[in-house]
């Protein structure tokens, strides 16, 4: 590695060379940690934030694990840790904003501890105004990286520990995603595994596909062999992570599709439910919805965005469905799968949105009556085509539509909940709730998050529930014994 290298118009070659380079250099970092760690009595410790969505999320675990592996413990407080890792998002402007916000707040702890090394890394640096401006205005960061040489972070870091020099390399995308390394999961009984990276779509107003590259997908028994081994631990659940997985496996050569993967997951002991985000309507497939059906561990929940119901926004979206494909396609998945839980995400104030547009949105989620909407204001990205589309909508409009969509979805959700009063949901328990220790939380086989009156000690445990009361957000019951 040149020092303070800041590779573009590059590919991160995910090389045997690069993977044993990547292993030693944890090896060498964990030697020097042992060697401090000896002559001071403490362990270094690494704090880690994570920003954005379960791509971000499951690309921590590795970082994590990178870390343990070198030998770091973990802290939850900023102030006493000696690295601080943090995981960036850029789908809209304000996560880029408490980025910057926490960056200028985090100068104090280095100012205090000369040795703290602070770590930047994620969907931001792949942005270059924004790594240009990180560069410039935050000399006090040590290490940046993009999402595409991940796992190149041992080797930085060395460097960075090395030299005292500051360390950057981002590339503008990788040849593959790699294998081999170490995953630090902190949920024994739930485990997101990454299944492909990157997006093709192209959504007008969507930075991903800048800052995740092409479609990528793991090779079939990689994946088979982590969920084989996770369930072999005690994990039940997986959830299945991509920005499309409904394309999975279109760049591999063994033409094993997505509805495939679900079938050869399904069938492995110990897994007793799997979920997958996010998928895309216009490549959900027949076959996909069949499998869904039959596999009796994939879980009766699917989460659909439509982003709006117009089709000339639609189309200026680049979404390439219409709504009347996307009721169709619902329609279908209710035939096959009557009691499935719909959710969605939906942009409200996309560049030149009217309201009789906005109409259209409402409209079908009158129509599919979904579980759950996650609902965001359109955000401009820079570098998008959307970013250059005229938007003659006042904030003021725009605000007043997200109200109204939000009414509209809590009217539904509440009364979409009511069905299953009375019912019996088998409920994974994933701890106390935080309101109210007396109470654990979980989710249903339908991904409804489910209260009831119980203890710690069935945190892992899936329990029968009979549900007394529906909520908007959420249903409450009593278990089964
Ligand atoms: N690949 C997934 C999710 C991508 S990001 C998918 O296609 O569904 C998650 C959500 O963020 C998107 O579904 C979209 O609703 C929202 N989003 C993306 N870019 C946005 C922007 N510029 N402004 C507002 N919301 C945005
Ligand atoms: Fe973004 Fe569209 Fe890709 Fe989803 S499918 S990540 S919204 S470009
Ligand atoms: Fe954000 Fe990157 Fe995910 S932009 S939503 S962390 S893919």
């Amino acid at each position: 590695m040149q020092k303070g290298m800041h590779k573009v118009n590059n590919r991160f070659n995910i090389s045997e060379e690069y993977i044993r380079q990547s292993h030693a250099a944890m090896q060498e970092i964990y030697g020097m940690l042992q060697q401090y760690r000896e002559e001071s009595g403490r362990q270094l410790l690494a704090y880690t934030h994570v920003y954005g969505c379960q791509q971000n999320v499951a690309d921590m675990e590795l970082l994590r694990g990178m870390l343990a592996e070198m030998g770091y413990g973990f802290t939850e407080k900023e102030e006493d840790a000696d690295l601080i890792l943090m995981n960036t998002c850029a789908v809209r402007e304000g996560a880029e904003y408490r980025i910057y916000g926490n960056l200028g707040a985090l100068k104090r702890y280095k100012e205090k501890n000369k040795e703290l090394r602070l770590v930047l890394c994620g969907c931001m640096m792949q942005e270059p105004h924004v790594l240009e401006y990180i560069r410039n205005s935050f000399p006090y960061v040590d290490v940046v990286f993009g999402t595409h040489n991940l796992v190149h972070f041992p080797c930085l870091l060395l460097e960075n520990l090395r030299r005292r020099k500051r360390v950057i390399e981002v590339l503008e995308d990788a040849d593959a995603i790699a294998e081999g390394f170490p995953v630090k999961r902190d949920n024994p009984y739930s485990a997101s595994v990454t299944i492909m990276s990157g997006c093709n779509n192209f959504c007008s107003y969507c930075i991903v596909p800048y800052t995740r590259g092409r479609e990528k997908s793991r090779a079939p028994e990689h994946i088979l062999q982590e969920v084989q081994e996770l369930a072999a631990n005690g994990c039940k659940e997986v959830k299945l992570i991509g920005q499309n997985v409904n394309s999975y496996g279109k760049d591999l050569d063994c033409g094993v599709t997505f509805a495939q993967l679900l079938r050869k997951i399904n069938a492995v002991d110990g897994i007793r439910r799997i979920q997958f985000i996010t998928s895309h309507p216009k490549d959900l497939s027949d076959e996909l919805i069949c499998a869904m059906a039959e596999c009796e561990h994939v879980c009766r929940s699917l989460h659909l965005p439509f982003q709006a119901g117009n089709n000339r926004i639609l189309k200026e979206m680049n979404r390439k469905y219409t709504k009347e494909g996307y009721l169709e396609l619902v329609g279908k998945i209710k035939e096959k799968m009557p009691d499935i839980t719909l959710t969605t995400d939906i942009i409200v104030g996309f560049p030149g949105e009217t309201e009789e547009e906005f109409a259209d949105t409402l409209e079908v989620m009158r129509q599919v009556e979904f579980d759950g909407v996650f609902s965001f204001l359109y955000s401009k990205r820079k570098g998008t085509p959307a970013a250059d589309m005229p938007d003659l909508v006042s904030k003021e409009e725009k605000q007043e539509n997200f109200e109204a969509l939000l009414k509209l979805q809590e009217e539904i959700g509440y009364r979409r909940n009511q069905i299953y009063v009375g019912k019996t949901c088998d409920v994974l328990v994933e701890g106390p709730s935080k309101n109210d220790s007396a109470m654990m939380s979980g989710r249903s086989f339908h991904g409804k998050i489910v209260h009831f009156p119980g203890t710690e000690a069935l945190t892992g445990e899936i329990v029968p529930v009979k549900i007394q009361r529906a909520k908007t957000f959420y249903l409450v019951g009593e278990r089964i014994e």
